[in-house]
This record gives C-alpha cells, structure tokens and sequence, in this order.
C-alpha cells in the first residue's frame, strides 16, 4: 500500500493506492462520513464489473446506499445527466451531511464531483477511479465539470474530495489500449518532473504492461505525488499547473481535427509530446538524445507518435482554438531534459509549422 497526502490550506485528503480495496470500501470510507447516508455514481459497465462487490461492502458497513447508473461515454458528462443526478440524489433524501462517491472513469469522477460541488451548495466526495487516467490525472486537484455543446469541460468547479481510493485490481478489467493510454500521463509527468520516475517506467514497462500489483502501484504513487505537488502548489492553475498540459495543445487540436473518435486521450497527447520535445530540440533548448529517450519508450509502450496526415496549417488554426491559447497567444510547455520544463509564449508560428511537418507520419 501507497499513500499520499494533498495539502492545501482548506482542504487536505490523502489519495491510497493498494489492491483490494474495493471489498473494503465500507471499511475505507467510514472515517471520511459524517453520516451513513450516501450515493455511489458510477457507469454501467463499471457497477456490471464491481457494483455487486462495492454494495456489499458499503451495506456490510450499515450506509444506506443508493447507486446510480449513467450510461458510458463523454457525451453523458452532460447537464441531462447533473441534473438526473441531483432528482436522484433528492429522492434518496441525500442532506449536506451525505456523501457522494464517485466510481468509474474521469468521466465519472469529472460530472460526480460537479453534482458533489453543487448539490446543497456543496457536499463531501470521495473519489473511487477506476481506468489507468483517473487514478493518475483526472481524480487528483479538485477539478469538476461537465461538458456543453459548445466545448469540453466548458460547465465545472473546483470542488476537492475528501479522499481518493485507487483499487489497482480495478486495471485488469481494462484493455491494453486503455492501459497504454492512460500510462501516456505518467510517462508525462516522468517528462516534466520527474527524471527518477521515468526511469522507474523504462526500466519495468513490460511488468506495467502486465499489470504487476507492486510496480503498478509505485508508478501511480508517484505520478499522484507530483500531480500532488503541482496542485498544492498551484490549484487554480495560475502557472505551475499548466506545466501539465506539456504535449497537450497539439493533443486537443489532434482530438478536435479527427472527432474525437480517432485517438484514446493519451494517445493523443503522445503524439504532442513528440511535437513538444522535437520544438525544444528545433529551439536549440534540448538535446536530440532526450527527445530519442522520451519516444523510444512512449514507442515501446506501444504508441504511434505521428501526426496523421493534417495539413499543418489547419492544425496549427486549431491549436490556437484551444482554450490553453491565451489572449490569442499559444502558451506551449517545452523541456529542456528529461525531467525539466519550461514555458514558452513566444514561439514563431513558422517554427511550429515546422515541427508539425516533421512530426506528420509519411
Ligand atoms: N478532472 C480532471 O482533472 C481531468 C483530467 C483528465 C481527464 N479528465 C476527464 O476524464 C475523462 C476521461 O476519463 P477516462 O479515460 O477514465 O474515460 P471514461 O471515464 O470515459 O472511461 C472510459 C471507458 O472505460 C470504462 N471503464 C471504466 N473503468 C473500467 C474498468 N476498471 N474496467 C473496464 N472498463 C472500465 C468506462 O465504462 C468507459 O466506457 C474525460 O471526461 C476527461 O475530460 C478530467
Ligand atoms: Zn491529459
């Protein structure tokens, strides 16, 4: 077992990694419970997989507990479904004692933690991810949202749970491909801050692969400690934070060009960490052999670092239609080594042009 703590000045929680938890879960959340009242929102492949185990658990434990199913996918992280939520939570006569837990994906956690941050103008949460992205990004720093026709994410709040569980047996349900992509923001975090971390995934990729509890568990231990660090230390995202988004303006621009319906999220931002390290070398700040290091193991991990055929024109319009492009400026996260970053708001178009032709599969 793994445990961190998140301090912030209002608000600290710790984030457990372990296996087994799940069969716990009434044991786990006890403490963190001003009463037994509580609801477990999850989707419906997730509560298919794990639901009847978690009930038990909470019911073992005498919570009265409601589960509530929203069907999968992004297009669900919707104001339909915050507003389902909250008719439901009413019904289970839910009051600012109760507590909401948020099981599944980051797409669970992200529109749980909304209705937990609006619900009776706020109650506690306890997040409970489920995939290889939401136990190392999405359920750590207290960001909330749902999505709005005209935008991802467009609808939120910052509102930190009051604690996260990582099940790392929860992996075994999930396909290599989401397991690859989910590793990509680890490896990131390696990237940007942490050179002892990347060198922990080069060395164990094949045991990560295979999901073995003990080196799981330590990778995400410490990919929760830097996203830890960076939220601690920036939790409105005013600078710090945005060193996160290292790779992902040209992810988002990526998503948006092919619908969204082409590349897992980490599967775009591989290919912008590729574009990211081969700008830095372009910009004299990197040496060719990081930038080497970086994509041989983002490759041996399984993962594509090209752009498809886009023209780079219509990609760089779209890099600055991400909501990251500040007063029409395009703030790109850069590294000068593995391990070090740095951002940058004054980069030519034509260099990034550049990069966008060099990094275009042939
Ligand atoms: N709040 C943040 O800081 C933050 C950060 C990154 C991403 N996000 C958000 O996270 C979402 C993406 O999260 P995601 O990649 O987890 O996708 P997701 O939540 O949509 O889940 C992907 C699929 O995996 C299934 N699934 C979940 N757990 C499973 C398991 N253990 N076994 C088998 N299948 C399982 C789900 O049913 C779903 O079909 C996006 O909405 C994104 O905006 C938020
Ligand atoms: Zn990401």
């Amino acid at each position: 077992m793994r445990a961190v703590h998140l301090n912030l000045d209002q608000h600290s929680y710790s984030i457990t990694i372990d296996q087994n938890i799940l069969g716990n879960l009434g044991q786990w959340i006890k403490p963190e419970t001003k009463s037994n009242k509580i609801a477990v929102i999850t989707d419906e492949f997730v509560s298919k997989q794990y639901g009847d185990i978690v009930l038990k658990s909470l019911k073992d434990f005498k919570f009265d507990v409601r589960m509530i199913q929203v069907p999968p996918g992004e297009e669900n992280k919707s104001l339909t479904w915050f507003s389902k939520i909250h008719d439901a939570l009413i019904d289970h006569q839910m009051d600012r004692s109760s507590t909401l837990i948020a099981f599944g994906g980051g797409m669970i956690g992200d529109l749980s933690g909304f209705v937990a941050a609006t619900f009776m103008r706020g109650i506690s949460w306890i997040q409970v991810p489920t995939t290889l992205l939401a136990q190392v990004d999405a359920s750590i720093g207290g960001k909330t949202a749902i999505n709005h026709p005209k935008g991802k994410n467009m609808v939120g709040a910052f509102h930190q749970p009051s604690s996260v569980l990582i099940d790392v047996d929860t992996l075994h349900s999930l396909t290599k491909r989401d397991i690859v992509s989910g590793l990509v923001e680890i490896i990131k975090h390696g990237v940007i801050m942490d050179k002892p971390l990347f060198n922990l995934i080069e060395k164990n990729l094949a045991k990560i692969l295979r999901i073995v509890p003990e080196v799981v568990i330590e990778i995400i231990a410490e990919s929760c400690a830097n996203k830890a660090y960076v939220v601690e230390n920036d939790e409105k995202e005013s600078g710090l934070r945005s060193t996160l988004n290292y790779g992902h303006t040209f992810a988002h621009a990526l998503e948006v060009l092919t619908d969204y319906n082409t590349f897992r999220h980490g599967e775009a931002v591989a290919v912008g960490m590729n574009c990211a390290a081969q700008l830095s070398v372009n910009l004299g700040m990197l040496a060719p052999s990081e930038l080497d290091r970086q994509n041989t193991l983002l490759q041996k991990a399984g993962l594509s670092i090209h752009i498809p055929r886009i023209q780079p024109q219509t990609f760089l319009e779209a890099m600055y239609l991400d909501k990251k492009a500040n007063h029409g400026k395009l703030k790109l996260i850069l590294i000068e080594g593995i391990g070090k970053v740095t951002t940058r708001t004054d980069i030519p178009d034509n260099e990034i042009l550049k990069v966008l032709e060099t990094c275009t599969a042939n």
